[in-house]
């Protein structure tokens, strides 16, 4: 059903996305490391699990936020990464063999356990095991990252792991494992992986970058004509203002077409954008509180303030003080890496447009 909330995870559910899908298969068996950016709600997850699903592999998914909630430690990654081996079943028959045979991996009944602690499992050895069992079954083993910027939250502290060092460590050695990375925070995806910064374990290697970009007008229009048509629903009212409004964003459309196909289509856009504003508020409630530019600066993004020193100057307005270059840059930067201010040619936007409307109430 294409306006089911979930991330899609096939391809006839997956509108629009045959170019991207393609890219990532053939990225896939190319190189070792491929990355798929773009903002919130664009479509991410749909396109990796989509593509993990088609792709005749064995994969393994992590969803990263799920440290979010576990705590950035090495314990819940551990669990994160033996939960989702152990979910290969069939596969595990013969992986098992291979697994068992590194330092802290305990094969069970239901699947496998790691040894958490500093002298347990080493996850380079573990990645070695797959990597035999894969070249050994001719396979290749898709490791895939949802949101996976949030690893760097797991280099701080006591038994501290590194992330990119284990992807350098596989890229460099391991010739049956893939990793796909995702994230919505874009520029602190980069900024983690550091393939541009001589210190990173990662540091100049090449790669494969897919970036998600909105729907067209077009596009936009023929996913929610195909989305009422699957319902047996002809819409009566104009969909432009609200492909308009929605800007092309798949995530807030679906939204859109599950509410108009509960309760009708008439007054869905306001309801859409009543939950969507109340969606996007919860998730910029912390951001908001780390700085007191954020609030300003996005106010004057969203009435239409795009240069760089227009916008510091509304900021000054705005705030009636004083605000150097570089304290002004670094809030800027800073939006700019998580995703909620693109640069582009001639400056800078908010991309998602419920953000934009949300801020213009600041
Ligand atoms: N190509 C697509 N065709 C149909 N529906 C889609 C497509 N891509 C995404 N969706 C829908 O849009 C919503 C957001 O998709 P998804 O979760 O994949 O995006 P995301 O970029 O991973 O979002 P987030 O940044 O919140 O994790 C979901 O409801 C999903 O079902
Ligand atoms: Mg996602």
């Amino acid at each position: 059903m294409l306006f089911d909330l979930k991330p899609k995870t096939k391809r006839e559910e997956l509108f629009g996305r045959e170019k991207e899908l393609v890219e990532l298969h053939s990225a896939l068996t190319k190189y070792p490391l491929t990355i798929v950016t773009g903002i919130r709600r664009i479509g991410k997850t749909s396109l990796l699990k989509t593509a993990l699903n088609e792709f005749k592999q064995p994969s393994i998914y992590l969803d990263a936020r799920v440290l979010d909630e576990e705590g950035y430690t090495r314990r819940a990654l551990y669990e994160l990464i033996s939960q989702q081996i152990s979910r290969m079943s069939g596969l595990l028959l013969k992986a098992k063999d291979f697994a068992k045979r590194v330092k802290g991996v305990h094969v069970g009944p239901v699947g496998i356990e790691l040894d958490w602690s500093k002298s347990g499992t080493r996850l380079s050895s573990l990645f070695n095991a797959l990597d035999e069992w894969a070249s050994h079954e001719g396979k290749t083993l898709v490791v895939a990252v949802d949101e996976a910027q949030i690893l760097r939250r797991l280099a701080g502290g006591k038994g501290r792991i590194d992330f990119t060092q284990l992807i350098a460590y596989c890229y460099d050695n391991l010739t049956n494992i893939k990793f796909v990375l995702s994230g919505s925070e874009v520029g602190l995806l980069y900024e983690f992986l550091g393939l541009e910064r001589p210190e990173s374990a990662l540091y100049a290697r090449g790669y494969k970058s897919i970036v998600l970009e909105r729907f067209s007008k077009q596009t936009s229009l023929d996913f929610l004509k195909a989305g009422f048509e699957e319902l047996g629903v002809t819409p009566s009212e104009e969909l432009n203002e609200v492909v308009e409004r929605l800007d092309g964003l798949v995530g807030w459309l679906t939204l859109f077409g599950h509410v108009a196909s509960e309760k009708g289509l008439h007054n869905a856009l306001q309801e859409v954008l009543k939950k969507a504003k109340g969606i996007i508020k919860k998730e910029i409630a912390h951001l908001l509180q780390r700085s007191n530019y954020y609030k300003p600066i996005l106010k004057a993004l969203s009435q239409g303030k795009s240069g760089w020193s227009e916008i510091k100057k509304e900021l000054i307005n705005q705030t009636g003080r004083f605000v150097s270059d570089a304290q002004f840059n670094r809030a800027l930067m800073n939006l700019v890496d998580l995703s909620f201010v693109e640069h582009y040619q001639n400056g800078y936007t908010i991309p998602d447009p419920v953000l934009r409307e949300v801020a213009k109430d600041f």
